[in-house]
């Protein structure tokens, strides 16, 4: 036993980790790591005794949310052992600003939780994910969450108003400012977002609300070509008066393999290559079903659209949404398989689109290609899947990787990003320092080090 172990607080401590718990496996189901114990602090005091315990005994801290992050971002293999830091204790809504719009959230609040709260105040927090039923918002920071609504309110970045983080060392920097703006020398808390656990436990946030919408119009419209799916939102950005507030775009294939899922049906009666899920909402005295009325006549009369439907009701929203949904569920059962999470500039979507699709037809032809994503952000996700037939080892693993090339050339060749939301991880990391600059390493290797110098946060995750 370690000096300080007697002080650590057993009641935050589990010992005797299962390797069936979500603590080891993640929301794929895999399971990885092999931590020394799984702390779960109640409050910062609890955290900064723990980060103190690991540096007196040379362990590495990993933080972990809900285990949704799709990078092995908080499972690990760590030499010399490490804590798995658990922040789903720390949980409480701290306050709701309403003339602010603003809340302050501990880490641990699951996405979900913190929208109903603050809807039951009539405002909304518009992050929003697959995932927002077990995702933290301590993971959103450190991942920097994107999905559904970032064309209208940003990504995790644009939502932050400040942070509360235990430092490495056990310093606290309270950072818990509810400002719109502050110009008081380099923004702290922007380092932390996207950091994915390498340079502190972020405990707590201020984050921005908006008015809840009164309003909301849910569409789902069948198109020929990608090309015509991109024209589909530049219009849709110019009718709908800067209320488009979703534009994913979802392919045949990818219906298909969603509608595999029990209680899902195509709304629509005829199958098209491509699907857009189209959302704009308003709130206040607003005629935004005039708006989406001349839109749609606009797009048909424009020939932009084969077929669509326009949700009557919350409950018919909502099944569309699930399509969407079950895309991603969908997938768990097929074993190992390629999971890309892209961008490229909004004009070369569709081009990229045609391109990756016709190159993996050509090396990968046996395969199952699901191409669906935040168009409307330059955000694609092309999955992979080999066939049912190819055994999980070296052969699938080599075939992933052939299929992962394919496309990484496309998205450098457009000017493109190899991740826009899902992070490094260590799923990511030679991609990553392949494409990086010596300059833009030694930057990142810089902060690193002035604030984690014995590289004890989560190592292995975004660095070598
Ligand atoms: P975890 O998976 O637990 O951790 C992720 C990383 O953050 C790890 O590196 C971990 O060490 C670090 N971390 C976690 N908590 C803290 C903390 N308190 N302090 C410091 N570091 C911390 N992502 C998107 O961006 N957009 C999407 O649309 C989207 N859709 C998804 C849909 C599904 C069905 C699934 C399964 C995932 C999806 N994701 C999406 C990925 C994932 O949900 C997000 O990355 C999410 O932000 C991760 O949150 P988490 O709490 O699960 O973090
Ligand atoms: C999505 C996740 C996978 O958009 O990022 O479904
Ligand atoms: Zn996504």
């Amino acid at each position: 036993m370690g000096k300080a172990e007697a002080v650590l607080d057993e009641t935050m401590l589990i010992r005797d980790v299962d390797r069936g718990s979500h603590y080891i496996r993640d929301w794929t189901g895999e399971a990885d790591g092999d931590p020394s114990f799984v702390a779960r602090p109640r409050n910062v005091d609890e955290v900064v005794e723990l980060v103190r315990y690991c540096a007196d005994n040379g362990l590495a801290v990993v933080p972990q949310g809900g285990h949704t992050g799709l990078v092995e971002g908080a499972s690990a293999r760590i030499e010399g052992g490490h804590v798995l830091v658990s922040l789903e204790r720390m949980n409480r809504i701290r306050a709701i600003d309403p003339l602010n719009f603003s809340v302050e959230v501990e880490a641990g609040c699951v996405l979900e939780v913190l929208h109903q709260a603050v809807e039951a105040e009539d405002l909304m927090f518009p992050l929003s994910l697959g995932a927002k039923g077990s995702c933290q918002i301590g993971g959103n920071v450190a991942t920097n969450a994107g999905g559904i609504n970032v064309l209208r309110y940003g990504m995790m970045r644009d939502l932050v108003l400040g942070l509360e983080v235990v430092l490495p060392d056990g310093r606290v920097w309270n950072g818990l400012k509810t400002l719109r703006k502050d110009n008081t020398g380099y923004d702290l808390k922007q380092l932390f977002l996207g950091s994915e656990g390498t340079l502190g436990i972020v405990t707590a946030a201020t984050l921005k609300l908006f008015p809840r919408p009164s309003h909301v119009e849910t569409m789902f419209l069948a198109v020929e070509t990608a090309a015509e799916a991109i024209r589909l939102f530049a219009a849709a950005r110019r009718h709908l008066a800067d209320l488009l507030s979703a534009f994913e775009l979802i392919s045949d294939r990818s219906v298909e393999l969603a509608l595999t899922m029990p209680d899902l049906v195509n709304p629509l009666e005829m199958a098209a290559p491509y699907y857009v899920l189209l959302e704009a909402s308003s709130s206040g005295p607003l005629d935004l079903e005039a708006l989406v009325g001349g839109f749609l006549e606009f797009a048909l009369e424009e020939g932009m659209i084969l077929d669509g439907v326009r949700a009557s009701s919350v409950a018919q929203a909502q099944k569309i949404w699930a399509i969407r949904e079950g895309v991603v569920e969908a997938q768990v059962k097929h074993g190992t398989y390629l999971r890309t999470d892209v961008s490229v500039p909004i004009s070369e979507v569709a081009v990229c689109i045609d391109e990756v699709e016709v190159a993996l037809a050509g090396a990968v032809a046996d395969g199952v290609v699901l191409t669906y994503g935040h168009i409307g952000d330059g955000n694609m996700h092309f999955v992979v899947m080999p066939p049912l037939t190819m055994a999980e080892g070296p052969e699938r693993h080599a075939w992933i990787k052939a299929s992962e090339a394919v496309i990484f050339e496309i998205v450098d060749r457009r000017g493109g990003s190899i991740s826009a939301e899902h992070g490094i991880g260590r799923v990511k990391r030679s991609a990553f320092e392949k494409r990086a600059s010596a300059t833009q390493m030694e930057l990142l290797r810089a902060i690193r080090s002035a604030i984690d110098p014995d590289n004890r946060m989560n190592p292995g995750a975004i660095f070598e």
